[in-house]
């Protein structure tokens, strides 16, 4: 499949179905007596979370104004993933939620994106069972949204625009509203070329397609002018990265650590395949390059990842871990497993098991294993009882709380530098961050160094000392030392 590259003389018709948004919103409002709101629900992964910052900066190039869940905006968008069985159905229920609201309010507008549309199944659901649903359209064509829009709304009848082409869009043509003052999401590659036999994100998201290492350098260096402390270079597998010139992913990540002012440059995923020792060499050459590392096991049994299209072994994953480990001094190790795959008998399990307990994951993603429809693994053979994945589970779940738990507890005692995320969830008297290697830390500020001028949200992006107090199984505790 050809892919197709969007410049900014393709986008022409787009401006002019922005200023008709613009010009009917505005009516709306005067009609309303108020403003006209919006709010993008997001599902899944770090991709989609940059896409919605897309839709965000559009919706509001059009005049709306974000609102939150609770406040039955006027365009609601469903940014889903289709990764899991669970994150359809939560869409699923939510369309339901939404079904009063727009029998109360005709000029509401329902919109559905993301990873889902790209599943046949999923759109015909949509038609059938949730005809008020206003517009469907796909994650590759998020550039094309206000064109679909402004349809959408003259038409007055469902509107369902799904692309089979790849498009790979010029990023700085498409307005961006992020969500965190500190941190950028900067997509280098889109799409999967993989196919690992359980995974719908190849058939959702397109073959891969690299974004120019120039574009990705001025977006980088205008965000650091902006004052952005973080960024994170995202993509399914950022290590296949190719520039049209042959670059590769270890030019991207040394041109983001040398420009000035980032004082976080993260990146993910990486396919055990790719990750290479060169990139684990930069890591530990470069201060501001975490020292954290997320890369797929998926399994520890060679039969099973075979199975899987995982094209490595266990032996070659356990070499990256330990020459990860020797490499980079303090440095955590997360992952990402599936437990329960067709045909996964206990003996592969218990290796599973087995190559978690060597590689000590810092952390762990662990999912029972959905059968995604059109993937080679739902129909394969040998489909593993819900009991029997459950206890799995239950098993592996216990030992990477405990490998988290003495993670955590390794840093107590401990002073290190903290990016500040804000305020925490559960007290409004303590912060919340991560350290370099990507930790999470709940602090408090001690009364001689509390700022009274300051709120919460005015330490968000800072950066400080904290001495580490106390291990939580998935956090640690500590007391500020100094802001920097
Ligand atoms: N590209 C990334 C990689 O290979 O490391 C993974 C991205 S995927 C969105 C995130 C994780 O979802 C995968 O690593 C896998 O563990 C999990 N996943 C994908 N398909 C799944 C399925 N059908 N059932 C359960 N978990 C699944
Ligand atoms: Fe899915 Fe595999 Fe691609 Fe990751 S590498 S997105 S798990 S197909
Ligand atoms: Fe889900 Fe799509 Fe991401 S399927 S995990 S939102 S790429």
């Amino acid at each position: 499949m050809a892919v197709i590259k969007v410049g900014a003389d393709d986008l022409r018709g787009r401006d002019a179905a922005v200023n008709e948004l613009k010009e009917y919103f505005s009516a709306l409002s005067s009609r309303k007596g108020r403003d006209i709101t919006y709010n993008v629900r997001t599902y899944g992964c770090q991709l989609n979370e940059s896409d919605s910052e897309k839709i965000c900066g559009m919706l509001e190039q059009f005049g709306l104004k974000e609102v939150d869940e609770d406040a039955s905006a006027d365009v609601i968008i469903f940014n889903t993933c289709a990764v899991r069985e669970n994150a359809e159905d939560r869409l699923f229920g939510n369309l339901g939620i939404v079904k009063a609201d727009k029998k109360s309010d005709k000029d509401k507008i329902i919109a559905v994106c993301g990873c889902m549309t790209k599943v046949p199944e999923n759109v015909e659901k949509i038609k059938k069972s949730f005809p008020y649903v206003d517009l469907v359209f796909d994650p590759q064509q998020l550039h094309l949204f206000p064109i679909y829009l402004r349809d959408a709304i003259g038409k007055k009848k469902q509107l369902v625009n799904i692309s089979s082409e790849d498009y790979i869009v010029d990023d700085s043509l498409v307005p961006i509203v992020r969500k965190r003052k500190f941190r950028a999401l900067v997509p280098i590659m889109y799409g999967c070329n993989n196919f690992c036999t359980y995974c719908i994100v190849p058939y959702a998201r397109g073959r891969e397609r690299s974004r120019g290492i120039d574009e990705i350098i001025e977006e980088l260096n205008r965000l650091a002018e902006e004052g952005y402390k973080e960024v994170m270079l995202l993509g399914q597998n950022v290590n296949s990265y190719k520039g049209i010139n042959g670059e590769r992913f270890p030019d991207v990540l040394k041109a983001a650590a040398a420009i000035k002012g980032f004082n976080r440059i993260r990146f993910m995923s990486s396919h055990p395949k790719d990750i290479s020792n060169e990139v684990i060499d930069i890591m530990a050459s470069y201060e501001n390059i975490e020292t954290h590392l997320h890369f797929a096991l998926q399994s520890g049994s060679d039969d099973v990842l075979k199975r899987m299209n995982r094209p490595y072994t266990k032996a070659e994953f356990l070499k990256t871990v330990h020459y990860f480990r020797d490499t980079v001094p303090g440095g955590a190790l997360s992952t990402d497993i599936i437990v329960g795959f067709p045909g996964e008998t206990e003996e592969d399990f218990k290796q599973t098991l087995e190559v978690v307990k060597e590689c000590a994951f810092d952390s762990a993603f662990t999912f029972q294993y959905s059968p995604r429809p059109g993937t080679k693994a739902a129909v394969m053979e040998d489909q593993i009882p819900h009991d029997v994945v459950t206890e799995r589970f239950g098993r592996l779940l216990e030992l990477q709380n405990d490998l988290a738990f003495k993670s955590n507890q390794a840093k107590v005692g401990k002073t290190e530098e903290i990016l500040i995320e804000g305020q925490s969830s559960t007290a409004p008297d303590i912060l919340t961050g991560r350290t370099l290697s990507n930790h999470l830390v709940n602090f408090t500020i001690p009364d001689e160094l509390k700022d009274p001028s300051k709120t919460s949200d005015d330490y968000e992006g800072m950066l400080c000392d904290v001495k580490f107090t106390n291990a939580r199984p998935y956090s640690v505790d500590g007391e500020l030392v100094r802001f920097k």
